[in-house]
């Protein structure tokens, strides 16, 4: 049935897409993988193109939802959102190994496809999107873009790596599906800022649109990694949002963050987190730093360990 709703998709972009363009006929891509779900997906950039023009063609209006996959209800609550604006919503998954440094979780991420498939189904996914490796980063790629800007700092001094990685995969992500908006969450706040400026840099014709962090009921951000944590842990967890939020408390008020920010960093060693990244106010669209009394729209970004798990959170101000 689930091999059906593929081709049944692939099939449709075939009868209505220009011949000349889209080598018509031909199969769609086969899976490895059989889906659980009525979810169509995809593994080739040649049928995401058929299936994508055949929408245009149709007048239809696409958003996309970038993921790695081991989704939970703030990856779902984007789906939503591109639903709500777009005719067709299309989810991709892909692992990008270009933002994980040698030493980090890429072998370990949580890779929980058919669990992925089975929620998507909830929330009308169109498509998803999920190239192998290989068809990402075909033999002898070797370009990267390299933001600077609001990539600099924060997350950048810890995983020198990280931004150049998204940047890259989401460039070649917004090429190949040619979406009209993407929706990312605020959870990854740097994250959006970097690929808000590479669109606007690289004159990128679709629209960024950020949404707002899907908390726990306690306030913890719902994060994949989540699930690294002990039970223990996860009670800490929670923590580090009480300490950003007393420090966007204190920053509204226009006091001088510094003694509130150093108290918070000792709420979070003595909850257990083991090592504080950092824990900043940043001027909220450029993320550069700031005096307290700086008029501009600012931001509480922080990133801390508890265990062998690396937790980020912010809240604005
Ligand atoms: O936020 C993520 O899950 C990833 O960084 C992204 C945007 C899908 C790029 O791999």
């Amino acid at each position: 049935m689930a091999k059906a709703t593929r081709e049944t998709v692939a099939s449709k972009a075939r009868k209505s897409a220009p011949k000349a363009r889209t080598g018509a006929g031909k199969p769609a891509a086969a899976s490895r993988r059989a889906p659980t779900s009525a979810v169509p997906f995809t593994r080739t950039v040649r049928d995401l193109r058929q299936i994508v023009a055949a929408w245009r063609k149709a007048g239809q209006s696409v958003g996309l939802v970038p993921t790695m996959g081991a989704l939970h209800d703030g990856h779902l609550e984007l789906v939503r959102i591109a639903k709500r604006r777009c005719d067709r919503a299309v989810v991709s998954i892909f692992v990008n190994p270009a933002q994980f440094a040698p030493n980090e979780d890429f072998d370990t991420y949580p890779r929980t496809w058919d669990n992925d498939l089975a929620q998507l189904a909830t929330v009308g996914c169109d498509l998803v999107w999920s190239p192998e490796r290989l068809e990402m980063y075909p033999e002898g790629f070797d370009t990267r873009i390299e933001p600077k800007g609001a990539a600099l700092g924060l997350e950048t001094e810890f995983r020198p790596h990280f931004f150049s990685g998204v940047a890259t995969v989401c460039c070649k992500l917004f090429t190949q599906v040619l979406p009209d908006i993407a929706i990312f969450g605020e959870k990854d706040y740097q994250q959006l800022c970097v690929i808000r400026q590479m669109v606007r840099d690289l004159d990128l014709p679709l629209q960024i649109v950020g949404a707002e962090t899907i908390r726990e009921a306690d306030g913890l951000a719902m994060s994949s990694r989540n699930r690294y944590l002990t039970p223990d842990e996860r009670a800490k967890a929670v923590t580090i949002h009480r300490v950003i939020s007393s420090v966007a408390t204190a920053a509204a008020k226009g006091q001088d963050t510094s003694a509130v920010v150093a108290a918070g960093r000792k709420r979070l060693t003595q909850a257990g987190f083991a090592k504080i990244d950092y824990l900043e106010v940043r001027d909220a669209q450029t993320l550069a730093p700031l005096e307290a009394s700086s008029p501009r729209e600012k931001r509480v970004l922080a990133a801390a360990w508890l265990g062998q798990t690396r937790l980020i959170d912010n809240v604005a101000v």
